[in-house]
């Protein structure tokens, strides 16, 4: 933890460094997270005009801190991947199947960086393809900056604290997203559960750092346990599809003799 005087030494220096703040409360958190190499590429991405200003924090998960951030006077979400507590071993896992980032080297820096790069790299490919997640801006390092989900400056809630009015059609709405993401986007979210989709006014599928394409030696594993995480979360709500025929619709049957094989 940071003390409270080395918060605000903290934020004196993101000042002198001309990245305006938006909120004292955030003092204690925004110390934990910005080490010097972050400092940097934060100062960067101001130089760059990727963002002015950093506001509250929206969330502290096990890899990542989020902020809600400011460009041009619109929000933005500021996602800060953290050098000290990274769980860099399994990151590593991810990244070295993934043929788009072969030759990564194994410090814990670079795997960092290039899970960033990736989350990065998975959500323009996403959006490209029409999926709802958080349209990305920029990234440096071990930030990255994108599409803040939300209204005003609070963010929107994940979708296990949403009371739906119609959960059968939301139900058949992420279905189809996990369908475009795999065939259109070539893409496998591999995380996927009532955590990572946000809900504002229709559900956006967000944290797509693990997110491996349809080549990936997992990639059919991973699909299979996204489903299943989607079914069980939806079952308390509405009727849901059986696996193997989701599996099925969502190919076109390409994986389906390993979901046979993983039953
Ligand atoms: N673009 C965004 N707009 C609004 N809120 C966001 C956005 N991205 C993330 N959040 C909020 O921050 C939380 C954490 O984000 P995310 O799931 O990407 O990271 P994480 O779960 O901490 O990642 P990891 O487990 O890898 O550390 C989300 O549940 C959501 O509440
Ligand atoms: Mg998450």
């Amino acid at each position: 933890m940071v003390s409270d005087r080395e918060g605000r030494e903290f934020d004196r220096k993101l000042e002198e460094m001309g990245i305006r703040i938006k909120d004292e409360d955030s003092r204690k958190v925004r110390g934990e997270v910005f080490d010097e190499d972050t400092l940097l590429a934060l100062y960067r991405l101001v130089h760059r005009k990727k963002i002015s200003a950093i506001g509250g924090s929206i969330s502290t998960g096990k890899e990542a801190n989020v902020f809600l951030g400011e460009k041009d006077g619109k929000p933005v979400a500021i996602k800060i991947y953290r050098m000290r507590t990274a769980n860099f071993k399994a990151m590593a896992d991810y990244i070295i199947g993934d043929p788009r980032f072969a030759g990564v080297r194994k410090t814990r820096k670079d795997i960092v960086f290039t899970w960033t790069k990736k989350e990065f790299a998975n959500l323009k490919r996403a959006h490209e393809a029409g999926v709802p997640v958080p349209e990305p801006y920029a990234f440096d390092r071990n930030i990255l900056i994108m599409e803040f989900i939300g209204e005003d400056e609070s963010a929107a809630p994940q979708i296990r604290n949403v009371e739906l009015e119609d959960p059968e059609g939301v139900y058949g709405a992420v279905v189809g997203e996990i369908k475009k993401l795999f065939q259109d986007a070539r893409l496998v979210h591999g995380d996927l559960s009532e955590f990572n989709i946000l809900w504002h006014e229709k559900p956006y599928i967000i944290d797509m750092g693990q997110a491996v394409t349809r080549e990936h030696p997992n990639a059919g594993t991973f699909l299979i346990r996204d489903i299943r995480n989607i079914n069980r979360f939806f079952s308390s709500f509405c009727p849901v599809e059986a696996e193997d025929a989701l599996v099925r619709e969502v190919t076109g049957g390409s994986v389906r003799s390993l979901a046979e094989k993983d039953r």
